[in-house]
């Protein structure tokens, strides 16, 4: 039965992903680390959340350094042709700057001669909808190349004497090529996108004031975070949404070969696996060793998979991300394998 709440789309794309790379800080940032800073313990940081350590970029390191050290890595690895990049996307709550956008100075960097560029703005939800972004500008034929960049540096917004945030968040960067392709029988991508603004007071970050339903909220630039709503949030919204792209799919939950939910927290990982069917095995995150990266733990987990050979054409892959807003989004896709 469909889910009115959670609308179910299709389409048919003429595009995929045909290289990834990916960056994390070289600064671990240890529960131990942390049992020093605030009255925390690593017991307590397992338990709750599954981490056990985070990266962190160095005090000259920013979203853009993260961005650029993936995008070089993917060259590395699958030497693609980047002079004909139609558009650079950078999803990100951490842009080094208001503007020029971080994908602004991704493309300097690699000095791609004709892309556009633009920063897009969905806290850890980011990289999915970076993602349908391309595959729906590509198969409209808008354009035939883009570069789609999860990355976030929250340790830049973090609170260091908040010890339930604090221990969360880490910093990294993925990034992938999403390509025009001319299959004449492409498989569906289904997606889910919702949001429920009312709920943007639990989560939130600030330099001055801003207006959230006509209120004034003040913060001092750091991450403001009310975690068990934004849990019951997850643990509820995702099932949902996973539901419903299955339901539009026609699959069931054991025909998820892959799923990639955001890294926030295991246990929010452990509920979803239970409610949805989907085995945990199945699943790929970074939560132990990255924390939570916000827009990049989907593309490290991803890229995560394409180094260990876990993926092969045809595997049916669910992402799905939340995060502030609060917004969800998520994409039902089949890999269609890297390279030309
Ligand atoms: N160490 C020890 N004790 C702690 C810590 C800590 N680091 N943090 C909180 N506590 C204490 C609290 O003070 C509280 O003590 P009290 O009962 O005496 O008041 C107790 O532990 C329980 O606190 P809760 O907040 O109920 O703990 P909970 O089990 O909910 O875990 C957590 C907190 C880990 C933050 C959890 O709520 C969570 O992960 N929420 C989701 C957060 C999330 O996913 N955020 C990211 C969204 S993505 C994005 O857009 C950035």
């Amino acid at each position: 039965m469909s889910d009115a709440a959670f609308p179910a789309r299709l389409l048919y794309p003429q595009a995929r992903i045909t290289a990834i790379g990916s960056y994390v800080p070289e600064r671990r940032l240890t529960n131990a680390d942390l049992e020093r800073i605030v009255d925390t313990s690593d017991r307590w940081i397992v338990e709750r959340t599954g981490i056990k350590e985070r990266r962190i970029c160095a005090p000259d390191e920013f979203t853009s350094d993260l961005c650029i050290a993936a995008v070089q890595n993917m060259k590395d690895r699958f030497q693609p042709d980047l002079s004909d990049v139609d558009l650079v996307l950078v999803s990100t709550s951490t842009p080094d700057f208001a503007f020029p956008s971080t994908a602004a100075l991704v493309q300097a960097h690699f000095a791609i001669p004709h892309a556009g560029t633009m920063d897009l703005s969905a806290a850890c939800a980011g990289f999915v909808n970076g993602l349908l972004t391309a595959f729906g500008m590509v198969t409209a034929g808008f354009h035939r190349k883009i570069i789609v960049i999860g990355a976030d540096a929250l340790s830049k917004m973090t609170d260091y004497t908040d010890r339930s945030t604090c221990i969360l968040f880490g910093d990294g960067a993925g990034a992938v090529l999403v390509e025009r392709t001319d299959e004449p029988r492409p498989q569906p991508v289904v997606c889910v996108q919702g949001s429920d603004g009312d709920g943007g007071i639990h989560l939130y970050q600030t330099h001055t004031t801003g207006s959230m339903r006509g209120r004034p909220v003040t913060a001092n630039g750091k991450i403001i975070q009310n975690g068990r709503e934004v849990y019951k949030f997850a643990v509820q919204t995702i099932p949902r949404g996973v539901a419903a792209m299955l339901s539009a799919a026609g699959l069931a939950p054991a025909d998820v070969d892959w799923f990639l939910p955001h890294s926030a927290n295991l246990r929010i990982i452990e509920s979803v696996c239970e409610k949805t069917g989907i085995p945990l095995n199945r699943t790929l995150h970074t939560i132990e060793r990255y924390g939570n990266t916000s827009a990049a733990t989907i593309p490290l987990a991803m890229d995560e998979g394409v180094r260990q050979g876990r993926f092969k054409a045809g595997d049916a892959m669910l992402l799905f991300g939340f995060g502030g807003g609060l917004v969800h989004t998520g994409m039902l896709m089949r890999w269609a394998g890297l390279g030309q």
